[in-house]
């Protein structure tokens, strides 16, 4: 069994967990450790390093999923991150500081990965859009299959801002909308992508996809849209499996 570590680095928490990648599945419990605030690059490598030490995952490889446009190990941008993070080498920090072979991905593309490989994806061909909703819209969008990196759809200009502002969970959250009107919030923005992109699948993920049920009837788009399948694991597992598929090249 193919064994390596992957971490998810979010805006709350950096979660990991020891995965199988050839299933796709979760050996362990995911561990959380507390984004520092500030999450300077520094600190954020501290705590990913306790996260691995509570493993014990000493030499094995280590993929990072990254909420971030991330180009050959560099970060390129930072909305929901501190700023410190722009043109900042993640990958070869990250080495450094814990000794084991990284990969770093973006989160979204990760979690879009997993779910194409392991999930609600499987299998499927032609063009399929996953998002994840929480504190922004992350996006991944494959064809048959093959990922088309850092594809930002939660920074397009949109009414007034830009469109995770109308669509993420964080939105929701903080002006503590109905699923209703939520749902329609995120349908306009959604509707906004099948414009520019008319993918023929729809997965959204993110923690609020457990909730699926609850805003579905609300989005009325031309693409089925169906819910992440591995949920909050999602990211994790990805980030793995991108690590050891890149270990390979
Ligand atoms: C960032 C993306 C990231 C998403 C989810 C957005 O604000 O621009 O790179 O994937 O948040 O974390």
């Amino acid at each position: 069994m193919k064994k390596a570590f992957g971490i998810d680095v979010g805006g709350t928490g950096i979660k990991g967990a020891i995965v199988d990648v050839e299933h796709g599945e979760l050996l362990t419990e995911r561990r959380k450790f507390l984004t520092p605030k500030p999450a300077t690059p520094d600190a954020v490598i501290k705590e990913a390093k306790n996260l691995l030490k509570s493993f014990d995952w000493k030499k094995g490889v280590v993929g990072i999923g990254f909420p971030a446009v991330v180009i050959n190990g560099i970060c390129k941008s930072a909305v929901n991150i501190d700023k410190k993070w722009i043109n900042f080498p993640v990958k070869e920090a990250f080495e450094q500081a814990c000794g084991n072979p990284v990969s770093v991905i973006n989160d979204a593309d990760a979690a879009g990965i997993a779910e194409m490989k392991f999930g609600a994806g499987m299998g499927v061909k032609g063009s399929v859009l996953m998002l994840t909703l929480g504190t922004g819209i992350g996006s991944s969008l494959f064809i048959d299959g093959k990922l088309i990196p850092n594809i930002e759809f939660g920074q397009l200009v949109y009414k007034k801002s830009v469109a995770e502002h109308y669509g993420s969970n964080k939105h929701r959250e903080q002006l503590k909308l109905s699923w209703k009107d939520w749902g329609a919030s995120l349908n306009g923005v959604i509707k906004y992508y099948e414009k520019v992109c008319h993918p023929e699948l729809i997965i959204l993920g993110g923690g609020v996809s457990k909730k699926f049920d609850s805003f579905s009837a609300f989005l009325k788009l031309d693409a089925p849209v169906i819910p992440a399948k591995l949920l909050n694991g999602a990211g994790t597992i990805g980030a793995a499996y991108f690590a050891v598929a890149k270990s390979k090249k």
